[in-house]
């Protein structure tokens, strides 16, 4: 999704600022610009298709320039050309934009009736023709930001230079996040702290409808009246290293391999040798989850898998009612709300635009309070809801979550456990899943053992236009998540189904064209899976099975092939199941040589509806 890099500084910023944007490429974009003020003219280059496309423009004809602008565009309003990327310029100004204004139209008629030109189809110009046509009436730059915000319906982050105002860039944000990087005798805005790190990591989070107006050695915030604010100082525990690549071939592989220290780190200090550590949520937690008598859990994605293996946990260990919804549905229907139910959202990012609007509907719902599963300190979600529990992933860079899956799982496993410790779980068996839960980040290690014999399986799909994954209970929403992964990385066509519902309809699609990939843990669903699996096998459909023990499974084998997987355990077994699926998905990418940590149309952060 698109990413904003500001500067006010003595140096020349362009490079600066496309280092920036080279940190954001991992939010998706499809094309990139930047825009400096040198000496009363606004030098600009834009580019189509990646940042050094764009960067080699910029050497072959470099401008010098302290104060700047800088965008990565996911297209939203108007094709990916260089005619539609960011920056845009109208007369004195030019400016990048993050989200969507939904009044463009008629903004743009408007303008258009007032004698206004416009170069590209984009929403954006919109706002700098406004801008500009404010600055002609003899406002500052700042008062004409304000000016034009408040004319503003929808989403925005935007950074904004003018020819007449040297040294000044001002910023505002509603609905997509804008952060300032404060640096000694130069200051920064950006979308995203890890376009900052490189030169701070001291960093301010602006709220709602903040504007922002930053020099070389000054940052002033007020809100959307005009009048100043107060806002705190951070310092980010983003590190530029834990951005690198190191030894590994893409993000999304080195992410994988980083799961064991990330489901440990977010398992640390919150599971003790007796049990779930007190108050691990939050302060308040205590008083809310004595008083959860169910929950709705709403999120997108890969994070709405990690709710559905959730729901399966809490309703059997801690009796509860969850319901389980992605955002984009969730915030447009009117839910039942049962008294002292639990809101909760997950999300790795904590910016996505539908998980957000759906944690702010949730206000109005009767909720007993909101809770917050997600990996960014500083996100919008996490600032905005009740409780929270972190996720202790790192940044993760490659477009297809893995590690946040894996470690949302453990966050959610100690809702779970937390939840049916208070609501009568046998102590025992308390006990025994705590213990399973220890020993994930040591399962998931075992598991990541079998790259090499996924490497050979997947030369088996590159051919492959389709594929099925099958799961069973807690299994199922596993099998979601391992097509996914597939489509959104290899670009093949896949769709999970429970296993019994094969014979419902999907069993039409077998043939031996078509491979059919099983998660077939030990467990009491474990024959009912097997019959299902017959039924594909007497079709001739090529089986890949991942099982534990493979207790019977080898007469399987002999239709495709079968990977043992050490589960560790019932409980823990689907976050383990889940690896060899990434390492699929994975490897079949690299085979078809697709953009793996940025695949096409992909954002990493969806901030936009
Ligand atoms: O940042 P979030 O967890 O809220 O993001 C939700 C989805 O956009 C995200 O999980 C997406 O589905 C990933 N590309 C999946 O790999």
């Amino acid at each position: 999704m698109c990413g904003i890099v500001a500067a006010a500084a003595q140096r020349d910023v362009a490079p600066l600022l496309i280092v920036g944007l080279k940190a954001l490429e991992y939010r998706g974009y499809d094309s990139s610009g930047v825009a400096v003020l040198d000496q009363g003219r606004i030098r600009r280059v834009r580019a189509k298709g990646k940042v050094r496309e764009m960067e080699a423009r910029y050497l072959a004809e470099p401008f010098p320039g302290g104060t700047g602008i800088a965008h990565t565009r996911w297209a939203t309003h108007g094709l990916p050309t260089e005619l539609n990327a960011h920056p845009h310029v109208a007369g004195k100004v030019a400016i990048v934009h993050n989200g969507i204004i939904e009044n463009h139209v008629g903004l743009r008629t408007r303008l258009q009736a007032a004698g206004r030109e416009f170069s590209s189809e984009t929403d954006t110009e919109v706002i700098a023709v406004l801008i500009d046509e404010h600055l002609n009436q003899g406002m500052s730059l700042r008062a004409a930001v304000l000016a034009a915000v408040r004319e503003l319906e929808g989403a925005y982050a935007i950074a904004v230079i003018s020819r007449d105002e040297p040294g000044r860039v001002v910023g505002a944000r509603r609905g997509a996040p804008l952060l300032v990087g404060l640096g000694i005798g130069e200051n920064f805005l950006g979308s995203d702290a890890q376009a900052l790190i490189q030169v701070t990591n001291r960093m301010i989070y602006l709220d709602e409808d903040d504007v922002v107006e930053i020099t070389r050695d000054s940052v002033q915030v007020f809100g959307l009246d005009g009048e100043p604010v107060e806002r705190t100082e951070h310092e980010s525990e983003l590190s530029s290293d834990a951005v690198e690549r190191g030894e590994y071939r893409h993000y999304m592989q080195k992410e994988i391999f980083e799961q064991p220290r990330a489901v440990a780190d977010t398992l640390e200090s919150r599971l003790g040798p007796h049990g779930v550590l007190p108050n691990i949520f939050g302060i308040d937690s205590d008083v809310l989850l004595k008083r959860t008598r169910g929950l709705h859990i709403i999120a997108c994605g890969t994070s709405y898998h990690a709710g559905l293996v959730a729901k399966y946990w809490i309703e059997e260990y801690a009796r509860l009612p969850v319901s389980v919804e992605v955002a984009s549905e969730y915030r447009y229907r009117e839910p039942v709300v049962a008294a002292d139910t639990l809101f909760v959202a997950i999300s790795q990012s904590g910016e996505t635009a539908d998980t957000l609007a759906a944690l702010r509907e949730s206000r109005r719902r009767g909720y007993l309070g909101t809770l917050a599963i997600c990996n960014v300190a500083e996100s919008s979600l996490v600032r905005e809801a009740d409780l929270k529990l972190m996720t202790r992933a790192g940044p993760e860079i490659g477009v297809a979550s893995t590690k946040a899956f894996t470690t949302q799982l453990a966050g959610l496993a100690l809702l779970a456990l937390e939840l049916a410790q208070r609501n009568g779980l046998d102590p025992q068996r308390y006990a025994a899943l705590c213990a399973e839960l220890q020993h994930l980040p040591r399962a998931i290690e075992n598991a990541l053992q079998l790259e090499p014999a996924i490497i050979e399986l997947a030369g088996e799909f590159i051919h492959r236009q389709h594929a099925l994954f099958l799961g069973r209970g807690a299994h199922y929403p596993v099998a979601l998540e391992g097509s996914l992964k597939l489509k959104e990385i290899s670009y093949i066509h896949a769709e999970a189904y429970p296993a019994g519902e094969l014979k419902h309809g999907p069993l039409a699609l077998v043939d031996e064209e078509m491979p059919v990939v099983a998660v077939a843990p030990n467990g009491p669903l474990l024959d009912k899976l097997k019959s299902n699996l017959q039924e594909v096998r007497a079709r001739g459909g090529r089986l890949i099975v991942f099982a534990d023990g493979a207790a019977g499974m080898d007469d399987m084998a002999a239709h495709g092939t079968t990977l043992r997987v050490e589960s560790g355990g019932d409980f823990i077994s689907p976050a383990v199941f889940t690896v060899p699926l990434q390492l699929l998905a994975y490897h079949v990418a690299v085979l078809r040589g697709t953009d793996v940590d940025q695949p096409r149309n992909l954002a990493k952060s969806v901030t936009v509806e």
